[in-house]
């Protein structure tokens, strides 16, 4: 969705993220498509730390600020972790599905591919109904989430970058 110049950065910053893993999704499909089992691990992974830190900065510091400024987003944000635990867990036995020698490929790819199939109307309803609630913070708490959103998605463990 086309950004305005009104978007808090942390909502830019997040729509971001989101085009970001699903290109890990990509590559992930590649390697699965290659029954290559030490790079579609590495992969899904990948996609695995990437929204494990994602989903932390939505809920440690974007969903408390919106919900304590808009009390009635509580059902939607309820639902939008419920999709992240769903997405977590699919994606967690995915990733012990490639550690040993045996591996199931229709079962791993269709555990990938649902996760890839919820996450287009979840990012969705993040980038048109809630991330952009932060452009209408005060100037401080804003300024304030912006940060705080920015220290999180920073906060990557060390192995998402080794080869
Ligand atoms: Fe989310
Ligand atoms: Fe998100």
């Amino acid at each position: 969705m086309p950004r305005s110049s009104s978007d808090a950065p942390l909502a830019i910053r997040l729509a971001a993220d989101h085009g970001e893993i699903d290109a890990l999704f990509r590559e992930a499909r590649a390697a699965m498509d290659r029954e290559a089992r030490t790079e579609a691990h590495r992969a899904i992974d990948r996609i695995w730390m990437r929204l494990a830190v994602h989903i932390r900065a939505e809920h440690t510091a974007l969903f408390p600020v919106l919900v304590e400024a808009w009390p009635d987003l509580a059902a939607s944000l309820r639902g939008l972790r419920e999709d992240h635990d769903v997405f977590m867990a699919t994606l967690a036995s995915a990733v012990n599905a490639l550690k040993g020698p045996d591996v199931d490929w229709a079962s791993v790819k269709a555990s990938v591919e649902t996760v890839r199939r919820r996450l287009i109307p979840h990012n969705a309803l993040e980038e048109e109904r809630i991330y952009p609630l932060a452009g209408q913070l005060e100037e401080g708490p804003r300024a304030r989430l912006d940060e705080a959103v920015a220290r999180e998605l920073a906060a990557l463990p060390g192995r998402y970058g080794a080869r």
